[in-house]
């Protein structure tokens, strides 16, 4: 029998498991429900997925979709602050949870979901889908293999661009309250990498960071002219205009779903209300021994990630460029020789007394390396034997979360936390 699913939250996120459970999972389970406040982006999945018979319900009617919908599973994509409401919800009844990560948002809905999960004999998985970038399982695999020994330290920098980055704030991510700030929104995908490169739990973490570019201070500091609230009515060169009516998508789920909820898309990254960092720092000491310095920065004018692993063997390191530069509409390269979409990535092992080598890195077909294709084949088919264990659930969401939460007290206590108190 074909398991039954419902997805809650039907935003961008809520399409990858759509188009799965529409295509290529099409066999493998059946999509019976949907709940979101806004119909209109309801209504925009049923008709993409070409699927006819999903119930549509709102937040409100959760206890009747899952006594009349029955799903055996329920996959949530809303706002991170929601998701222990419907995780909870969910388990309580005996039903599988799937959550988009962040797991949750702050120690009482953490500690909500630990009890749920204890309580219920259901099961709870959180996909992690930067784990099965090609890259990101290799350096799990040269480290489970010892290539520079025990690993002492991890020196990690996160580089957000002025597009991809700013996107943080223009919606719900800038209010903390709701995403848990980028050290829980974003950040909580490094920090698993790092707990399941190392194998280890994190123990202490002290963060420093704040608003250093986005924001209505820092305009005006900047000396920025006023400007229009939403990011549709700046000028076409702005390199933060969002026109939303010029991408069918973006039209779609959002523009076209505004006069349910309010909920706009494009608010300025210069206006008022940012409760958010954009320039985040952390120290992390894990119970094994090693240490970390992590630094994400949301505003740099390239995207990628630089990482570092000194072992007792040697040193591994992987580096990757995403994209190179943001290039507005209308600014042009004077040069002519920007690849705008090229990518980098670039894994090199150094053991003691030897020379560098580059290492390999295989990939498959799809996105991200084939890696989503994999994500979606352990959700909907089971992870079965993965010598990796990508696959994660309570525990490694818990930690992954514990990180970034921790992060927060520290910054606003201005000390170390240690993960137990909290
Ligand atoms: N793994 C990844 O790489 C990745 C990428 C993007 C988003 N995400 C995660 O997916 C989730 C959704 O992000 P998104 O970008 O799709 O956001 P989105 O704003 O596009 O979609 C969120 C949806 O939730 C709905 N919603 C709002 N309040 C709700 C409530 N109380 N109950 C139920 N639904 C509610 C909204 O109407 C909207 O349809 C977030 O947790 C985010 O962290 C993960």
């Amino acid at each position: 029998m074909t398991r039954r699913y419902a997805i809650v939250g039907l935003g961008s996120r809520a399409g990858m498991y759509v188009e799965a459970l529409a295509g290529a999972h099409r066999g493998d389970g059946e999509l019976v429900a949907f709940c979101d406040p806004n119909p209109v982006r309801m209504r925009y999945h049923q008709e993409r997925s070409g699927l006819a018979g999903i119930g549509c319900y709102g937040p409100d009617q959760l206890l009747e979709l899952l006594r009349v919908r029955r799903p055996d599973s329920v996959i949530v994509t809303s706002p991170d602050a929601t998701h222990d409401r419907y995780i909870c919800a969910a388990l309580d009844r005996g039903v599988d949870a799937i959550t988009e990560k962040p797991m949750t948002t702050d120690a009482t809905r953490l500690r909500r979901i630990t009890e749920s999960a204890a309580r219920s004999a259901a099961g709870l998985t959180v996909t992690f889908n930067y784990r099965y970038s090609p890259r990101n399982s290799l350096v799990r695999q040269l480290l489970r293999d010892g290539a520079i020994g025990r690993v002492t330290s991890v020196h990690f920098e996160w580089l957000l661009d002025t597009a991809h980055g700013a996107d943080y704030f223009r919606r719900w991510h800038r209010d903390k309250a709701t995403s848990g700030g980028l050290l829980v929104h974003k950040s909580t995908h490094h920090f698993d990498l790092v707990n399941w490169w190392l194998a280890d739990t994190p123990v202490t973490v002290y963060a420093t960071g704040g608003l250093r570019f986005y924001g209505a201070e820092n305009a005006a500091a900047r000396g920025l002219p006023a400007r229009p609230a939403l990011g549709r009515d700046l000028p076409v060169d702005d390199p933060f205009r969002l026109d939303l009516a010029a991408d069918p998508r973006l039209r779609a789920l959002y523009l076209d779903a505004e006069a349910e909820d309010g909920y706009h898309r494009d608010a300025d990254v210069f206006a008022p209300g940012i409760s958010i960092e954009d320039s985040l720092s952390l120290a992390v000491t894990y119970a094994g021994g090693a240490t970390m310095a992590y630094t994400l920065t949301a505003f740099a004018p390239w995207e990628g990630y630089r990482v570092a692993f000194n072992g007792t063997a040697g040193r591994l390191e992987l580096d990757v460029v995403e994209r190179f530069q943001v290039r507005p509409a209308g600014v042009v390269d004077p040069t002519g020789t920007v690849a705008e979409n090229e990518s980098r990535e670039r894994l090199t092992l150094q053991q003691h007394w030897q020379p560098t080598r580059e290492i390999p890195i295989p990939h498959g077909a799809g996105a991200h390396g084939g890696g989503d294709a994999m994500l979606l084949r352990d959700v909907f088919q089971g992870a079965g034997d993965d010598p990796l264990g990508r696959a994660a659930g309570l525990r490694d969401g818990a930690n992954s979360v514990l990180v970034g939460i921790a992060g927060n007290v520290s910054l606003a206590e201005r000390r170390a936390v240690t993960i137990s108190e909290l």
